[in-house]
């Protein structure tokens, strides 16, 4: 039994967290579930007695590591002579749950993203001499109703809010609504009280999460059903928040409502992440991605012509099976008629159980050719956008201390990093600073006026 220790003393919990905000976000939650049930968390995984990692299965690699590390893990433990209760969270644990406990018969348990309420139970109910609990159903109640309300992290400025949870886009590719399951929007009323409580504790950005966040759609306040524009608004009426994201979204589900939002909600940053995919209308058909390449131009315009001053960041998957060189070229095209601010591109990655899968796969060579050629691409008109930021204004709102002395960290409204001398007073507000220099991911700047002189 995974009771307090003797004497009262809190059990010690490690949580490590691969993969997207969601699982950071959800992390977070299973931290606050936890601590009501005397855990403490620590972030020594030597010294855990529960450790959790809390996985992404969406491309091959991600699961590999997580079979490493829990060997790593499994190893220093019994170097150490001690012992630890190992639970397997996230996609990779609703994926391939059986499959793991059988190749990591240390595992404790397994428990998937829609049942970590159930988790204070699994870790009371297990029991060594048997084999691993498996817990991947996914429950008729959402596991929002049972978790208790959610509290930001002490002092944090940014946080996220999961207000969409699922995909029913089937994506040939994506393993996303296998593992996370049908798609979901909570009520708007338990997003406005969270997103109270976070401003309350000293939130000054809320970033609302979802795997297709922008088919949001759940009851608003007057019983109505809210899209996300709505939403936003809504978010951007509480006091003290001063900046609104969201991610990620679907271009296909890119509505007038989010638009106008980006027109006329100030809060609301001038940034969206807008996966595409490719370029080409043929591997976006096999993609079964309900766009095309020209619709996806048409809504990038659409968007700048509300808020000229967008910033713009995408996915691309190279690679994908069926791809030709024509393709590719189309996927290029595509990129240097956008011009995004940021990106990531990954190769194909065949996922079990995904259509795509089971289709002839292209050489590895020829992927990593080409996800080469478009990393260039893309990190040049990261750089480029980054240069052009220099000597311009801009809103940056303080995050952090950074590495240097007398240095802090903020984010632009356009998410680059910028690092500016200043006292570590500002954290947690926003102040008009000057950009001076731009790097490959980050900008340095000054305050805009100087600062006030102590009397
Ligand atoms: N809407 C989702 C997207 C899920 S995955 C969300 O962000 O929550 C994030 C990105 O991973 C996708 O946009 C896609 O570019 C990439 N990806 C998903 N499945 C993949 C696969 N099988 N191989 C390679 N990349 C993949
Ligand atoms: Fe995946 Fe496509 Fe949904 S990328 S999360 S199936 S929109």
């Amino acid at each position: 039994m995974n009771l307090p220790r003797g004497g009262g003393e809190a059990r010690r919990l490690y949580i490590k967290t691969y993969g997207c905000q969601m699982n950071v976000y959800d992390s977070g939650r299973l931290a606050q579930l936890l601590s009501a049930h005397g855990y403490r968390t620590t972030d020594r995984c030597d010294h855990a007695d529960v450790i959790v990692l809390n996985t992404c299965h969406i491309r091959e690699k991600a699961a590999e590591k997580v079979f490493s590390e829990l060997g790593r893990m499994k190893q220093m433990k019994a170097r150490d002579g001690g012992d630890a209760t190992f639970v397997v969270a996230g996609c990779v644990a609703q994926a391939e749950g059986a499959e793991l406990a059988a190749r990591a018969p240390f595992v404790d348990i397994v428990v998937g993203p829609q049942s970590y309420q159930r988790l204070p139970e699994l870790l009371a109910r297990r029991d060594r001499r048997q084999a691993a609990i498996v817990a991947t159903d996914f429950p008729a109640i959402s596991k929002f109703d049972d978790l208790p309300a959610n509290r930001p992290e002490a002092g944090a400025v940014s946080a996220f809010i999961t207000v969409q949870e699922g995909c029913d886009k089937f994506c040939s590719f994506c393993v996303v609504p296998y593992t996370r399951g049908a798609e979901y929007s909570r009520p708007a009323s338990q997003v406005i009280a969270e997103a109270r409580s976070c401003a309350a504790a000293g939130v000054r950005e809320i970033t609302l999460l979802g795997q297709n966040v922008n088919c949001y759609h759940g009851e608003g306040a007057d019983g109505r059903e809210w899209d996300l524009g709505r939403l936003i608004a809504e978010v951007a009426e509480i006091e003290g928040i001063e900046r609104i994201r969201y991610t990620t979204s679907y271009p296909a589900d890119v509505n007038d409502a989010l638009i106008a939002a980006h027109r006329d909600v100030p809060a609301l940053m001038p940034y969206i992440h807008l996966p595409v995919q490719s370029g080409s209308d043929r591997i976006l058909r096999a993609m079964n991605r309900r766009h095309t390449a020209d619709a996806y131009l048409r809504l990038v315009d659409r968007l700048r012509r509300a808020r000229p001053d967008i910033a713009l960041s995408s996915d691309f998957i190279v690679g994908f099976p069926g791809e030709s060189d024509a393709d590719f070229a189309a996927t290029l095209r595509l990129v240097e008629a956008v011009g995004f601010a940021q990106s990531f591109s990954f190769k194909y990655s065949p996922r079990p159980g995904t259509p795509a899968s089971v289709e002839p796969q292209l050489d590895d060579a020829l992927k990593a050719e080409r996800l080469a050629r478009l990393q260039t691409l893309l990190n040049d008109q990261q750089s480029a956008f980054n240069a052009a930021c220099v000597g311009r204004e801009m809103p940056v709102l303080f995050e952090r201390p950074g590495r240097r002395a007398g240095q802090v960290v903020g984010r632009s409204p356009y998410l680059q990093a910028v690092h500016v001398q200043l006292d570590a007073t500002v954290i947690g507000t926003v102040q008009q600073v000057r950009i001076t220099a731009s790097g490959a991911n980050s900008l340095a700047a000054e305050p805009a006026s100087p600062p006030p002189v102590a009397s």
